[in-house]
């Protein structure tokens, strides 16, 4: 049995991810690729109760960061390592990437105990592909205030916030060793499109 692919996609709020998670899901399983799509925090019941406490309830920074590590944990027990055994490809909207744009770009932990945390959490594990949207922090918000969602924990954060995660994102990206694929989101859907239509017949 040959091991499902596993394929993230991260970016600031607002740059694009959920617009492009089920069309590229559909264009997977156009290709006969039995596929899970699912979310970071959350993805589990368990995970779910988390994203919403995550999302909503202030707290320490460190708390934070376990507790989105927490949800991973049983996120790869129940669903990511089982499809991936069993063949599936799997889908995340979001993924150990944004603990380090967020917990350590945005709001400044250490990124080596962000590092202690992924080892524990994922041993060699990693996605084959990231998909990372990458936009201007004032476009970003700017989509974000057309839509009727109130915001998040999350979303509520400055730009300077944003600006870090933003940052944290590229310098990821650059030393990812093609792991993590920026996407210039300022462009179309259908002009992304194209270019993910490229990426994802290359794997
Ligand atoms: N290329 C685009 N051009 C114009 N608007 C877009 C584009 N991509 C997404 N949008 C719009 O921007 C808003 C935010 O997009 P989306 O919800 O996909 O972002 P996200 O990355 O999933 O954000 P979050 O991290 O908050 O979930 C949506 O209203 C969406 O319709
Ligand atoms: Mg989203």
């Amino acid at each position: 049995m040959t091991r499902g692919k596993f394929i993230t996609l991260e970016g600031v709020d607002g740059a694009g991810k959920s617009s492009h998670v089920d069309w590229l899901a559909g264009r997977l399983r156009a290709r006969g690729i039995t596929l899970v799509v699912t979310r970071e925090p959350g993805g589990t019941p368990l995970g779910e109760k988390l994203r919403d406490i995550l999302l909503a309830d202030s707290m320490h920074l460190e708390t934070e960061t376990l507790l989105m590590f927490a949800a991973r944990r049983e996120h790869l027990d129940k669903l990511i390592v089982p499809a991936l055994e069993r063949g599936d490809w799997v889908l995340s909207d979001r993924f150990s990437d944004a603990s380090f744009a967020y917990q350590g770009g945005g709001r400044g932990l250490d990124f080596a105990r962000i590092r202690v945390l992924e080892a524990w959490v994922q041993q060699d594990l990693q996605p084959d592909l990231t998909l990372f949207f990458d936009l201007s922090v004032e476009l970003a918000r700017q989509r974000l205030s057309n839509t009727s969602m109130p915001p998040d924990r999350f979303e509520k954060e400055g730009a300077p916030f944003f600006e870090r995660v933003r940052k944290a994102y590229q310098t990821r990206a650059i030393e990812s060793g093609g792991r993590i694929r920026p996407i210039d989101s300022s462009r179309s859907m259908d002009e992304i499109r194209q270019e993910l239509e490229l990426i994802i017949a290359t794997i």
